[in-house]
């Protein structure tokens, strides 16, 4: 049974049970930035028919055609991506978003694409386009509202612990001075449509930033003592980073009501050793996805319902040289660099 299968009935079994904690789900990061990997139609029929749809989130970067036809009429359930280079296209009017929206999502959809999240960019804060980072989502839930009918498709952006200027303790965590406005504007408006906000957490670089403050065994849910914060106890630097944006979201919408999607995380295999090696990317993404499955909460949030997409499905070459490249799951020839997916 397909594990959304699963969640809707938990959902229904919820009502008769109040008391009963939902859980959340894993899925991944579909990259390709790459010379040496497998074509989406290869990539989505192994998803379903090898791996029987074991992982049903797929997040998409560049709204390549071949991977929404590969898509089509798939039960996966697709965060699609306007790639940064298209946001100001779209902020610059209604008619540029709802073509942007016909040839992406409209068509699809007929063709049997089921779409979750659209996000427009991926860490456009800070840069050269933020500023019309909040236009674009606005054209583009006008598009959607006018056009996709029954689909639940939320429009959003997903943002990295750059766009935090204090992150510890958790319940400090603010945006910085130098996005604040631009952060707190995004904010109030996704609350408003109800979408959540998508934040890509990696607690690995936080470690390589500073390995002196930060142990090993925090960063791979290892950590025999909780860090306090107030009455929380933080046993993982997972928690600790998702709740300072909790934080930072609370502080703005003045309401513990927040809504936050983890777009990103993971563990290189290479690149920065000792901290980077399969043995540690193998413990963090099972301890991470068991975590975001079983227990689905972090210590201020126990209504999150922890989504998290493991970046990434492929080591891409084309990156940046050393741990950029070295995040994959699975080798081109798709068999699992280490023991995760089962
Ligand atoms: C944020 O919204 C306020 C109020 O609508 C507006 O005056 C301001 O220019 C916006 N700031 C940014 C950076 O978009
Ligand atoms: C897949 O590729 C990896 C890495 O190159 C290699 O170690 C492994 O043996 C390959 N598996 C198969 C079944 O070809």
């Amino acid at each position: 049974m397909a594990p959304l299968t699963t969640l809707v009935l938990v959902l229904a079994m919820a009502v008769f049970q109040p008391s009963m904690i939902l859980s959340g789900d894993a899925g991944i990061n579909y990259g390709r930035n790459g010379d040496n990997l497998p074509s989406p139609k290869q990539v989505i029929n192994f998803l379903t028919k090898d791996l029987n749809y074991r992982i049903s989130l797929i997040r998409i970067y560049d709204a390549n055609l071949d991977i929404l036809e590969a898509l089509s009429g798939t039960n996966l359930v697709v965060t699609i991506g306007v790639p940064n280079e298209a946001i100001s296209y779209v902020a610059s009017s209604q008619e540029a978003a709802d073509k942007w929206v016909q040839d992406h999502i409209i068509t699809y959809i007929r063709k049997g694409v089921r779409f979750r999240y659209l996000c427009v960019g991926n860490e456009a804060i800070p840069g050269v386009v933020a500023s019309d980072v909040l236009q674009a989502i606005l054209n583009l839930q006008n598009s959607l509202r006018q056009r996709a009918g029954t689909q639940d498709i939320y429009v959003t952006t997903a943002v990295s612990a750059n766009v935090l200027g204090v992150s510890f303790p958790p319940s400090q965590g603010q945006f910085a001075p130098n996005v604040a406005d631009i952060m707190s504007n995004i904010t109030l408006y996704l609350h408003r449509i109800g979408s959540p906000l998508l934040i890509n957490v990696y607690p690995y670089f936080a470690l390589v930033s500073e390995p002196g403050r930060i142990s090993l065994d925090y960063a791979l849910f290892q950590a025999p003592r909780p860090i306090k914060d107030g009455e929380l106890e933080y046993y993982n630097l997972f928690d600790a980073m998702v709740d300072a944006f909790v934080a930072a979201l609370v502080r703005v919408v003045q309401s513990e009501d927040v809504k936050l999607v983890v777009s990103e995380t993971g563990w290189p295999t290479a690149g920065r050793e000792p901290y980077s090696s399969i043995e540690n990317a193998r413990i963090y993404n099972n301890k991470l996805r068991e975590h975001a499955i079983t227990r689905g909460t972090t210590p201020r949030k126990a209504d999150i319902n922890l989504e998290v997409y493991i970046f990434s499905m492929f080591n891409e070459n084309f990156k940046q040289a050393g741990e950029q490249q070295n995040f994959g799951t699975f080798y081109p020839n798709l068999t699992q660099v280490y023991p995760l997916w089962y």
